[in-house]
């Protein structure tokens, strides 16, 4: 028998909404990741076995073929590059938005915008495209905070109901990206691992489409 596929998958979020999908499509994992300390989980079935890691380590693990395939948000993956990933399927689940968000009302800006965020690639593209030059400051989370204290005069984030800006006094003023959970895999597993990748696609596939009827 061939050795099972890796999948690369990252607790929180995207997890809780990606256990049932996989589990509707035959992959149930021998443990309930959310609960175990073990980095490598196989499956009931042996055919897949995950291993667990950080939302943005997902595409560097399966770029470098240490998985074969991952599920990682659109954030993560346009930050990243997707250099050596294929993006074959939109998962639906985990969506929200990425805007660019300000204080209420917004300040006249300094000379030079000083932009907070976790995704400091996406915003220097962002605003590379509107021949704007900002200073990014990169973070590692709680955004919102950077503008209150005076550290930015903007934070490009993630936004779902809007509870978070609108608790800390800030709205959205671009938007930047829709963002969901994509499924990617390596470019070479595509092709070595080609009908146990399909199959696990077509299974998937039918799964999402289900879900968005
Ligand atoms: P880590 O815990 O490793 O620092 P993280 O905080 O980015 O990672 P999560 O908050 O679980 O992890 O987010 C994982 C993914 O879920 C994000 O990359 C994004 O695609 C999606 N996501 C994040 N926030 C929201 C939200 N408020 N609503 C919907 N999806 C979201
Ligand atoms: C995410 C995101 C926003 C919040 C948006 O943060 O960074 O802060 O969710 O969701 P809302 O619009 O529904 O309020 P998360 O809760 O993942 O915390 P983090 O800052 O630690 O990533």
């Amino acid at each position: 028998m061939s050795r099972p596929l890796t999948l690369a998958l990252s607790k929180g979020r995207i997890l809780d909404e990606t256990l049932p999908l996989l589990a509707a499509a035959g992959v149930v994992p021998a443990e309930d990741p959310r609960a175990s300390r073990r980095l490598i989980i196989e499956d009931m079935a042996g055919e897949c076995r995950f291993v667990i890691i950080r939302a943005a380590d997902v595409p560097t693990y399966v770029a470098y073929g240490a998985a074969d395939l991952g599920i990682a948000g659109r954030d993560v993956l346009m930050e990243h590059g997707g250099a050596g990933l294929y993006e074959p399927l939109d998962l639906g689940i985990a969506r929200c938005r990425m805007v660019v968000a300000a204080t209420v009302p917004v300040p006249a800006p300094r000379r030079r915008l000083r932009v907070a965020t976790k995704y400091p690639a996406i915003t220097y593209r962002h605003y590379a495209a509107r021949s704007e030059q900002v200073e990014i400051i990169k973070l590692y989370g709680s955004m919102e905070l950077a503008p209150l204290v005076g550290l930015a005069d903007r934070i490009v984030d993630l936004v779902d109901t809007g509870r978070t800006l609108r608790a800390n006094g800030l709205e959205a003023i671009e938007p930047v990206a829709e963002i969901s959970a994509r499924l990617v895999v390596n470019r070479a597993a595509m092709k070595i691992r080609h009908a146990a990748i399909r199959t696990l696609l077509i299974r998937l596939q039918a799964q999402v489409a289900e879900a968005g009827a």
